[in-house]
């Protein structure tokens, strides 16, 4: 039987709650949240979004963040529903790459295609942004995932 498609959808301002509780639970940091287009995995039957991704877009290039699924309704797909809804918008918006930051998510980004880069590798214009800066993810792995010849 096909695997049921997630119900990823851009996130509104009643997601607020959920997004909030889903950054904490993860214990994610709020940066940046303002600066990105936001989608949620929708709870269904009015109930709480179950999974969030961030995209900010800079100078041409984009940068993933915020990338979380609730403890219970991990290792279903959703994490990879919502970067591949991500880089779909990206894609569409002619964004040249999409970068994304973690500590602990790089298998989640190389089962879509992500490779892991040096830090050098971050577009100028990405280095502005609060995630990069965050002293939080001095530490965190680049990953890159071109999507332009
Ligand atoms: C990272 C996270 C979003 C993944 O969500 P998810 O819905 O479980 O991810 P998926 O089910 O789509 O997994 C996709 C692939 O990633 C890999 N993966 C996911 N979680 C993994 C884990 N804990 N250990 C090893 N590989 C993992 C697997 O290859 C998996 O594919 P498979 O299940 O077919 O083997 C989720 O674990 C999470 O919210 N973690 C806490 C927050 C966090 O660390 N966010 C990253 C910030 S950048």
């Amino acid at each position: 039987m096909p695997e049921p498609t997630a119900p990823v959808r851009p996130a509104t301002t009643r997601d607020l709650d959920a997004i909030v509780a889903l950054i904490e639970h993860a214990r994610l940091e709020l940066t940046g949240l303002g600066e990105a287009k936001l989608w949620v995995v929708d709870g269904g039957s009015g109930r709480p979004a179950v999974g969030l991704i961030g995209l900010e877009a800079r100078g041409g290039a984009g940068l993933l963040g915020s990338l979380t699924v609730r403890a219970d309704q991990r290792r279903r797909g959703l994490g990879r529903a919502l970067v591949e809804h991500a880089l779909a918008h990206a894609g569409a918006q002619h964004l040249a790459a999409v970068y994304a930051l973690t500590a602990a998510a790089g298998a989640v980004f190389e089962r879509c295609g992500f490779e892991p880069v040096g830090r050098d590798a971050l577009p100028a214009a990405l280095r502005t942004c609060r995630q990069v800066r965050a002293d939080a993810n001095a530490d965190a792995q680049v990953y890159v995932r071109p999507l332009l010849d």
